[in-house]
């Protein structure tokens, strides 16, 4: 197991679309899951595409709550792991929902972003295991970030506002409401 070196917007691997992988059960994917899975825990990030350590392979891994959490309605406890290779995902319906983000790629940095509430993703795992989900609020939003890296896009592309993109040293001016306070605690490097 290794810590991988993240890449930094302006980095080419970053604006490229990453290639699909032809079995996600490939020893040599599973040693870049465990990688990958090394970097995120020591960085303390939620979520990390293969693009982001240089590699252009259309894998993500990002933390997701336990299904009992899911069922207890809370979307705190954030200790599974998901590793999903050559993902998809779709919104459902129309609604779209404003969320705080930042990117281990664009470090320091904070923006305001806009993505559909609901989503349906899916994916293999390096088990070859089908998963399929349909999900909102604070995990869809993690979801779309991560795999818009295997798409070339950061989220200050994703971006209406550019005065909402801000350091994260000076985060604490944008949110004044109580809500809004407990969104800047879901606030993390993705
Ligand atoms: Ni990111």
């Amino acid at each position: 197991m290794a810590i991988l070196k993240i890449a930094r917007m302006g980095h080419p691997v970053l604006r490229m679309r990453a290639e699909e992988i032809p079995d996600p059960t490939a020893p040599d994917i599973l040693a870049l899951a465990g990688h990958m899975i090394d970097t995120l825990i020591d960085i303390d990030g939620m979520g990390l595409a293969a693009p982001q350590v240089h590699v252009p392979q259309r894998l993500v891994i990002f933390r997701s709550p336990q299904p009992a959490d899911e069922e207890g309605g809370g979307e705190r406890e954030w200790s599974g792991l998901t590793v999903l290779a050559n993902p998809f995902v779709e919104a459902i319906g129309d609604e779209m929902i404003e969320g705080w983000e930042g990117c281990l790629s664009v470090p320091g940095l904070r923006g305001l972003v806009t993505r559909p509430a609901h989503i349906r993703y899916g994916g293999v795992t390096p088990k070859g295991e089908t998963i399929e989900r349909e999900v909102e609020g604070y995990h869809a939003k993690v979801v779309q970030h991560e795999f818009d890296h295997l798409d070339g896009i950061l989220y200050t592309e994703r971006m209406t506002d550019m005065t909402k993109l801000i350091f994260e040293t000076e985060s604490r001016y944008q949110h004044q409401s109580h809500d809004d306070e407990d969104e800047a605690e879901q606030e993390v490097a993705e």
